[in-house]
């Protein structure tokens, strides 16, 4: 049984297709120990809590230094003893500590087609406003395991999406959402949860 940890900081939609995926089997040996927010009061502390699934929340605010914040985070994850983190919209710098605890043990959602509109800066409506400036025709999402850079650990899955010429930032989310990172996210995780993945060199081999 694969021990998970999800992290999050807002509406939580991608822990929701976590919890619908472990429930309808779609995602299968695989048991969500504890959902982390670095935010107080969203709505995915209350995903995890229509689930019975335990939640808490550790938040910068109540640190006086990064490093204390950073060293608490770790602190939590490791009391869960889990053996993945699945980071679904944590919008926070995952910390060097946390990386190296957790070599190729952590993943990550990311909702565009990396490398493209990836890296510092480029998280949550952010990637979707630069995909329409840019005036590219295809997005999507990506599921990789996170290194010590921004976006550049080895990928997992992606998936492509249509952009429309109409789309606004919040509509191209949403499509981006339902079509690529609900999909791709359960199903990394059931890969993984089967031993169905090896990596070489930062590449993902599906076997
Ligand atoms: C998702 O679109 C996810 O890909 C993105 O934040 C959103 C969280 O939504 N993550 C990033 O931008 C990471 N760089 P959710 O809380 O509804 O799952």
């Amino acid at each position: 049984m694969l021990k998970i940890a999800v992290l999050v900081s807002g509406g939580g939609t991608n822990l929701q297709a976590i919890i619908d995926g472990i429930e309808n089997g779609s995602i299968t040996n695989t048991k969500i120990e504890t959902v982390i927010s670095n935010k107080k009061d969203v709505y995915a502390l209350e995903r995890a809590k229509n689930h019975g699934i335990k939640s808490s929340v550790v938040s910068p605010k109540d640190f006086d230094t990064r490093e204390a914040f950073n060293k608490a985070l770790l602190e939590e994850i490791d009391h869960a003893q889990v053996d993945l983190i699945v980071l679904a919209g944590f919008l926070v710098i995952i910390p060097e500590i946390l990386i190296k605890s957790y070599r190729n043990k952590i993943i990550n959602i990311h909702p565009s087609l990396i490398p493209a509109f990836c890296g510092a800066g480029y998280y949550g409506l952010k990637v979707h406003e630069a995909v329409l400036s840019r005036g590219v025709k295809l997005t999507g999402a990506t599921v990789h395991f996170v290194d010590e850079g921004t976006d550049t650990g080895p990928i997992i899955l992606q998936k492509a999406v249509e952009v429309n010429q109409e789309d606004t930032p919040e509509v191209l989310q949403r499509r981006v959402m339902e079509e690529a990172e609900w999909h791709i996210l359960p199903q990394a995780i059931d890969l993984i949860a089967n031993h169905k993945l090896e990596i070489k060199e930062n590449r993902v081999t599906i076997l």
